[in-house]
């Protein structure tokens, strides 16, 4: 049985930022009804017009990471990609962000599919490909245009969301290091399907003019709801992780969430009695990326020197599903 350890982190936000201000100008909103039920200020949005697509965004973030872990592309052994967003239906966003980043040693790659949670479950696939010793150097990446799939008419949803790229490399510890991934959880509850969902646009419900009219096509959300699958979730995984890890939650010295809401965050962080400042928040600047908000985080984090290596991070995701996942790691 081998170690894992994050080695490189990167990330990328796209140029254009919107703020509440702008929003209030397409929706019936204002500044501080978001930032008071959000805490959201800003967001950035992908330049898709200009061709900008979710695998470039991926494709800067990796290679930070790259640089950072001082890995070349003929060492990635495989490249796992949470998106809700990919370029197109077919072929996957793996494979385009596999030829961008120049791999040309065929290695695997794969979309993952689970929403929000999309980076702490690669990054948990990832961990036990390295455990095993199958790979040596994986790159796990959450990356989304999720400003291609919200209603920007609906006031619910379309305040939250925003665009951007995160990503880690994974790669092979040394035996007495003290670096290592300690531990990880992933769940669904899928219960809550419906509470966030596209409804049309999938083989059950292809795509008609009249869905299209309909905005049936978009992201559909019952906020108050998922609010509350949100935290159930979250709390249970962060104490299951801790549990299983004997410790207690102080004893963690950050504390990543999957940035949603700075009221989601702040519930969980008063219900596990976390010390102030043990959160790292980005949602104030980036609204919710979904895959992306962990790894931009953990990047930030890592570069500003807040995250010291021999430090342990927690990162606790939920999604649409209700996909969840929990991952303890020393740095
Ligand atoms: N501006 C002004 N008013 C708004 C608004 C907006 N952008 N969005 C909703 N409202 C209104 C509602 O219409 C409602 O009005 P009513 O009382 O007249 O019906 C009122 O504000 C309260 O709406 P509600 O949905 O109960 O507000 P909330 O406090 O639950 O906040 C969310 C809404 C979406 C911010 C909140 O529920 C949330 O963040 N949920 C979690 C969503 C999430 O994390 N999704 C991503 C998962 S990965």
């Amino acid at each position: 049985m081998y170690k894992s350890k994050i080695t490189g982190t990167g990330s990328y936000l796209p140029k254009k930022i919107m703020t509440n201000e702008d929003l209030s100008k397409i929706v019936e909103t204002s500044s501080e009804w978001i930032l008071e039920r959000t805490g959201i200020e800003t967001r950035y949005i992908a330049d898709t017009k200009n061709g900008e697509s979710n695998s470039d965004m991926a494709a800067i973030a990796c290679k930070k990471a790259m640089d950072m872990a001082g890995v070349e592309a003929k060492d990635i052994e495989m490249i796992v990609f949470g998106t809700c967003t990919p370029d197109r239906r077919l072929p996957h966003a793996s494979a385009e962000l596999q030829r961008k980043l120049g791999i040309e040693n065929e290695c695997a790659c794969f979309d993952l599919g689970a929403a929000c949670s999309g980076f702490v479950y690669g990054m948990t696939i990832a961990d036990n490909f390295i455990k095993t010793g199958t790979y040596k150097n994986i790159l796990v990446v959450g990356a989304e245009v999720l400003s291609s799939i919200v209603d920007w008419s609906d006031r619910g949803t379309c305040i939250l969301f925003g665009d951007g790229a995160g990503a880690v490399v994974l790669g092979r510890a040394d035996e007495n290091e003290t670096s290592e991934v300690l531990g990880a959880t992933l769940g669904c509850d899928g219960s809550g399907t419906e509470y966030l969902k596209i409804e049309t646009g999938g083989s059950s419900s292809p795509l008609t003019h009249e869905d299209i009219d309909a905005k049936n096509n978009f992201i559909q959300m019952e906020g108050r709801t998922v609010f509350k699958y949100a935290t159930r979730t979250m709390i249970g995984n962060a104490m299951k992780l801790l549990d299983q890890s004997k410790m207690e939650p102080n004893d963690v010295d950050w504390y990543i969430p999957h940035q949603a809401n700075i009221r989601i965050i702040e519930y969980i962080a008063k219900k596990l009695r976390l010390q102030d400042g043990k959160c790292v928040v980005t949602v104030n600047k980036y609204g919710n990326n979904s895959s992306a908000t962990i790894p931009i985080a953990i990047d930030e984090a890592i570069r500003d020197g807040r995250i010291k290596r021999g430090q342990t991070v927690m990162l606790d995701a939920f999604g649409a599903g209700v996909t969840t996942g929990a991952v303890l790691f020393r740095f």
